[in-house]
């Protein structure tokens, strides 16, 4: 038996070893974080050596909290148009569950989007972190891309950061800009840290602008860059790091 072995019969693992199998960096990299203090675990600087339950332990660094658990999927899917966020459709309709193939059962959405939108639509099988995040009392920014119809006038950005009022009550955008103005139709981007059902078409309709098209672009700190429509990836350890920051975790 090697001493880099490690003891059976016991979930402890040497935190460096953790560290890199969790994607911060390698083993020499983890034990160089280790050595400067930039690690902590359940709140105390660890010290070369130190080994955790990777199952229990809270691990960050530089105050980010890294995931150890291997069991635990966080997931990007950019959702293609004509697609319904369920796992599953008693009318047969096509579903985000269908994206997923064997996987669909563990994991599960967090927050929905219509049918008619696409884009980033993250996966999980976290509940803590699918709850957490999707509650508006976190305030995680998603970003959406609309396609309206007529010509913004980009005054418009005071008026929604104002407020509108709709029938459930007052919306407010965080951002909102015209990104490309043409004869009849507008691009605009819109952030928002809320999630009422239809709420960016609604808002946008209530200001004289339909929306013909909109995609979520992204949420939090996690963008949807140029991955494929129906394509899914892992969120990488700096989004996680980040999203867990976000929503106190
Ligand atoms: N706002 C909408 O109107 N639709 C979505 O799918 C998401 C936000």
């Amino acid at each position: 038996m090697s001493f880099e072995s490690e003891p059976t019969g016991t979930a402890s693992i040497r935190l460096q070893k953790a560290l890199a199998t969790a994607g911060v960096g390698s083993r020499r990299a983890s034990e160089q974080l280790i050595a400067e203090g930039r690690v902590t675990v359940d709140g105390q600087v660890a010290e070369l050596g130190t080994r955790i339950d990777p199952d229990s332990a809270v691990v960050r660094v530089d105050g980010k909290r890294i995931n150890l658990r291997a069991d635990l999927v966080y997931l990007v899917l950019n959702k293609p148009a004509g697609v319904i966020t369920a796992m599953s459709d008693p009318h047969g309709r096509s579903t985000v569950g269908d994206l997923l193939g064997d996987r669909a059962d563990r994991l599960f959405h967090v927050g929905r989007l219509d049918a008619d939108t696409e884009g980033l639509l993250l996966l999980t099988n976290d509940g803590e972190f699918a709850n957490r995040l999707a509650h508006p009392s976190h305030g995680v920014i998603k970003t959406y891309v609309a396609e309206v119809s007529g010509q913004v006038d980009p005054k418009l950005a005071r008026r929604l950061r104002a407020g509108v009022e709709l029938e459930d009550g007052p919306v407010a955008v965080d951002g909102f800009r015209v990104l490309d103005l043409s004869a009849d139709r507008t691009l605009v981007e819109v952030s928002l840290h809320e999630g009422r059902k239809h709420i960016v078409r609604r808002l946008l309709a209530e200001v004289g602008h339909p929306v013909r098209r909109l995609v979520r672009t992204s949420v939090g700190p996690v963008r949807l860059g140029d991955q494929r429509p129906g394509t899914l990836r892992s969120l990488t350890p700096e989004e996680l790091a980040q999203l867990f920051q976000e929503i106190g975790l």
